[in-house]
């Protein structure tokens, strides 16, 4: 029998790909491929879709933060608060700024930034804290904005894994100074390809961030600053054009998904996603955690079901940042839950008696 995949876009391209390739067939009809009409309309309808006031199309994600944190200012000398448990271009965008990435734990139940350390992290040299809304789960923002605002600090959220995700119904990314998404194909809305935006109520930042992407041009030829090529296709904004039109949907999906799984996996010896009251999950990803993560992870490979491990190593303990002198016990939770946590299979698209393969395979391990 195949194997249940962990993510899987065939199956979502088989749906809308004749809708893709006409818009992506206009594009060509165009010949305009970058800066164009396309660019221009998605950021309209994702600043409308975020709650935002302006959006800015960049190449991806990690530029969406890269340049989100020069543009607020954030450079050599400063520090930004930021989680060790996320994927590493949260980190290395503020490390690339020439910023130094300061580490403050997760909470061991959301795997977000946990608020009640963020304060003692806090230096002169604080400039921004960065949270994450890892796995679709937006991070427990009132208590981030207001020590951030007691502080004067700015806040730049990641929200390249929440695209539609809610906190007390504003949207992610639309709470902090600016919020960066990624359209890394993989992701809740994903290209063809990378991409990313970034989005702001801030008029000053947006103008300040179309600058950037290009170069630092206000005009043609004419540089204000240095900044650099970051833009996003007209062929990915077309493409996602169409898909932004299925985001809900998918993202209800995702959220039907998870209601199975959790109902499959109560009793057992394994701990599932955390919702808290006023946060809406996206689930980009499924994510539990036991003390026999390896394990189950050989159990299921056995029994046809592919996993992930979301992330191996908290990025305080990577080797690039060993500069840092960050070292093991800095940030137990994240280190507990880096050798805790298992993600499942997750994608629109999976079918119910995939579905079920996987909570009998987990059901059966435990
Ligand atoms: C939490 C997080 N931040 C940033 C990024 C960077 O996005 P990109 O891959 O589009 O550069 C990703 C995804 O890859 C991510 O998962």
């Amino acid at each position: 029998m195949k194997a249940v995949p962990f993510i899987d876009l065939k199956a979502q391209y088989k749906k809308i790909g004749p809708e893709i390739q006409n818009a992506v067939k206009k594009v060509f009809e165009s010949q305009r491929f970058v800066l164009g009409e396309c660019c221009a309309a998605l950021e309209r309808s994702i600043a409308k879709k975020t709650g935002a006031r302006f959006a800015v199309g960049v190449a991806s994600g990690s530029d969406a933060l890269y340049l989100a944190l020069v543009a607020l200012g954030v450079g050599a000398g400063d520090e930004v608060i930021t989680t060790p448990f996320s994927f590493f271009a949260t980190a290395g965008a503020v490390s690339r700024t020439g910023a130094r990435p300061v580490f403050a734990d997760i909470d061991a139940r959301t795997f977000n930034l946990n608020p009640d350390g963020l304060e003692s992290k806090i230096s002169r040299r604080t400039k921004a804290i960065l949270p994450v809304h890892l796995f679709g789960l937006p991070c427990d923002m009132g208590p981030i904005l207001s020590i951030a605002k007691k502080n004067s600090l700015f806040v730049i959220e990641d929200a390249a894994q929440a695209f539609g995700a809610e906190y007390k119904g504003k949207k992610a990314g639309s709470m902090g100074d600016a919020g960066c998404l990624s359209f890394y194909p993989t992701k809740n809305l994903g290209g063809a390809g990378d991409g990313g935006m970034i989005v702001t109520s801030s008029l000053s930042l947006a103008q300040k961030l179309k600058k950037l992407r290009d170069h630092g041009q206000s005009k043609k030829y004419f540089h204000e600053s240095v900044g650099v090529n970051s833009r996003l296709d007209e062929i990915q904004a077309a493409t996602l054009a169409v898909k932004l039109k299925f985001i809900d949907r998918w993202n209800r999906a995702r959220r039907a998904h998870a209601r199975a799984y959790d109902t499959a996996f109560r009793g057992l010896a394994v701990r599932t996603p955390l919702v808290p009251a006023g946060a809406r999950h996206v689930y980009h990803l499924y994510s539990v955690l036991t003390s026999r993560r390896d394990a189950l992870a050989k159990f299921l490979k056995k029994k046809g079901v592919e996993t992930g491990v979301y992330y191996p190593i908290p990025l305080h303990l990577q080797p690039c940042y060993k500069n840092l002198g960050t070292k093991k016990g800095d940030c137990p939770v994240a280190e507990k839950t880096s050798r805790e946590i298992l993600s499942l299979p997750m994608y629109p698209e999976l079918s119910a008696g995939e579905r079920e393969r996987v909570a009998r395979a987990v059901q059966e391990f435990f």
